[in-house]
């Protein structure tokens, strides 16, 4: 085979909780993980040239080493020469359907299915635990987006836990164009107004009586009980992101007005999303806050939750 074309979903968190830092400077998360079926689509092609080429149908993408599909090509051009040598690079066109910087993994996906896809084309044969090994290496959301659905993920995000799948609801997505969070300043913030509630700066006592609330999420998506699961959604960075963004905080209110299951940011945003038992309601929903906020600069979209991660579409 010379040419593959993956489907590589984004994802949004149900659940985010901060409960400690690193001495990499990250911090130790624990997070529920939900692939959703808003997804770009990437076309992998032999090029017979020694070396990989990017485009994006997307003008706002960057092509450069900033680009996580790109990193991608790097890393496995690098950690498998002899393949490299032997099959030669490849052309990655990505047709971009998730909205960029929006807190959706947009970029880790993209990331994610390259290593997927070169995996295929060299003939690597790779399983999925090498190929999230492999992901680690770029970030933090990269093994989840390589087999997607529902995980618990601790860790930096990259230990991963795979629960039972959703895909039987379905969510209202909103993010205005023109506001994009950075994810470290998100983090950093956090860290400096509630490092004190870390884990590892409590005393022995406290840190013994620190409580992990994302069992009951948890349980209420074994028994996919939407009502539950909507009730229970957390995110600590809206702590941070709200206060800072009024303007996100103000369409979280204006959705969760709006009716669903539950609303809530999705990572360190600025994308809010509103949980929805049916299709139907989440155009209903949808249609609700156009009426509301009638702002050209506010893009919604409905999309149903997903239990796939990176998935081969054809192979010629
Ligand atoms: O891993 P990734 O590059 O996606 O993370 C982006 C940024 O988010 C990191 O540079 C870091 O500032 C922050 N982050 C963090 N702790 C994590 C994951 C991400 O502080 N567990």
């Amino acid at each position: 085979m010379h040419a593959y074309t993956l489907i590589a979903p984004g994802k949004i968190n149900l659940y985010l909780e901060i409960i400690g830092d690193r001495p990499d400077g990250y911090h130790e998360l624990i997070m529920i993980l939900q692939s959703i079926d808003l997804a770009d689509r990437l076309t992998l092609r032999s090029n017979g040239l020694q070396k990989c080429r990017l485009s994006c149908s997307h003008p706002q993408v960057p092509l450069d080493e900033t680009n996580l599909a790109y990193r991608a090509a790097v890393l496995m051009e690098q950690e498998f020469p002899k393949e490299f040598a032997n099959y030669g690079g490849v052309d990655i066109t990505i047709d971009k359907q998730i909205p960029v910087a929006a807190g959706l993994a947009g970029g880790s996906t993209d990331g994610a299915a390259v290593l997927v896809g070169l995996n295929l084309i060299w003939q690597l044969g790779l399983t999925q635990l090498e190929l999230q090994n492999l992901a680690a290496l770029l970030g933090s959301d990269l093994p989840f987006c390589v087999s997607g659905g529902t995980a618990i993920a601790t860790g930096r995000g990259e230990k991963l836990d795979q629960i039972n799948n959703l895909a039987n609801l379905y969510l209202v997505l909103a993010k205005y164009d023109s506001i994009a969070v950075s994810t470290p300043w998100a983090y950093q913030t956090y860290r400096q107004q509630f490092s004190d509630s870390y884990i590892n700066h409590l005393s022995g006592i406290e840190a013994k009586t620190h409580q992990v609330h994302a069992g009951p999420l948890v349980g209420a998506i074994v028994h996919k009980d939407g009502a539950k699961i909507g009730q229970l959604l957390h995110n600590d960075l809206e702590k941070v992101v709200l206060p800072a963004y009024p303007q996100v905080a103000q369409l979280r209110e204006t959705m969760q007005q709006a009716g669903g299951l539950g609303t809530m940011m999705s990572g360190s945003g600025p994308t809010v999303f509103t949980l929805c038992e049916s299709r139907e309601q989440a155009a209903e929903i949808q249609q609700k806050i156009r009426q509301k906020l009638p702002d050209s600069d506010l893009q919604l979209w409905v999309a149903q939750l997903s239990n796939r991660g990176i998935q081969v579409e054809t192979a010629s």
